[in-house]
């Protein structure tokens, strides 16, 4: 069982010093597994949707910038899994809040799954319609991934679209977080399917925040 406290101070020590950080097991088997299980059973009932970009009003479909599909999580009804992983969430909002000052309330989190060949073109989590998004946390869900397999996330240390950047590959397990506004990154087109669970700390309280999907 790896250990949480280890874990959150990880990542705050590489968020706060280079503004992204990796914790390869950051969730035991045990724990995503079951996650990556229910997502896949949520899917095959049709409860995906084409993801968009831009909210509200401005949400459309753009599958030549991405091309993935999500649940939102419903902070009211969340799965008992899904709990789970809000109470882990939370213990490292707090650790964060606490050695960062971040001043991150809310969060607001979907399933997303990449089809074979599906991407997300290069882009910054914060943006006009999102400039709640503290930082960006995307967990993965998937087993036995081989880097021949593609699917990275590439995360752009500089400019967008340049080097240097960092390639992560989508290992069951994993958890990734940068800041939202500072990192551009994209998910390269993978093999086979690719499932994570991505979401965002927020300056927003939570309750005061609207997590259903745009449309
Ligand atoms: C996103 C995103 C990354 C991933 O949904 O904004 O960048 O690896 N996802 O799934
Ligand atoms: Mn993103």
């Amino acid at each position: 069982m790896p250990d949480c406290d280890e874990a959150d101070a990880l990542l705050t020590e590489a968020l706060g010093s280079r503004g992204f950080g990796v914790a390869p097991d950051f969730l035991p088997e045990a724990a995503w597994r079951p996650l990556a299980r229910e997502a896949r059973g949520l899917h095959a009932r049709g409860r995906f949707r084409h993801a968009g970009v831009g909210r509200g009003a401005s949400f459309r479909v753009a599958p030549e910038i991405r091309n993935d599909a999500v649940l939102w999580i419903d902070p009211s009804s969340p799965t008992r899994l899904q709990r789970r992983w809000l109470e882990r969430v939370e213990r490292l909002r707090l650790a964060l809040n606490r050695s960062l000052y971040l001043g991150v309330f809310g969060y607001e989190a979907h399933l997303a799954r990449f089809a074979p060949g599906a991407r997300y073109q290069t882009h910054l989590d914060r943006f006009s319609d999102a400039s709640h998004r503290v930082v960006s946390l995307v967990l993965y869900l998937n087993d036995d991934w081989t880097a021949e397999e593609g699917g990275a996330l590439r995360l752009h240390l500089g400019e967008a679209d340049a080097p240097p950047w960092e390639d992560v590959e989508p290992r069951g397990g994993t958890l990734v977080a940068f800041l939202s506004g500072e990192r551009p990154h994209a998910v390269l087109p993978a093999r086979r399917e690719r499932l994570s669970l991505v979401g965002w700390l927020t300056t927003r309280a939570a309750g005061d925040q609207r997590m259903r999907a745009p449309r």
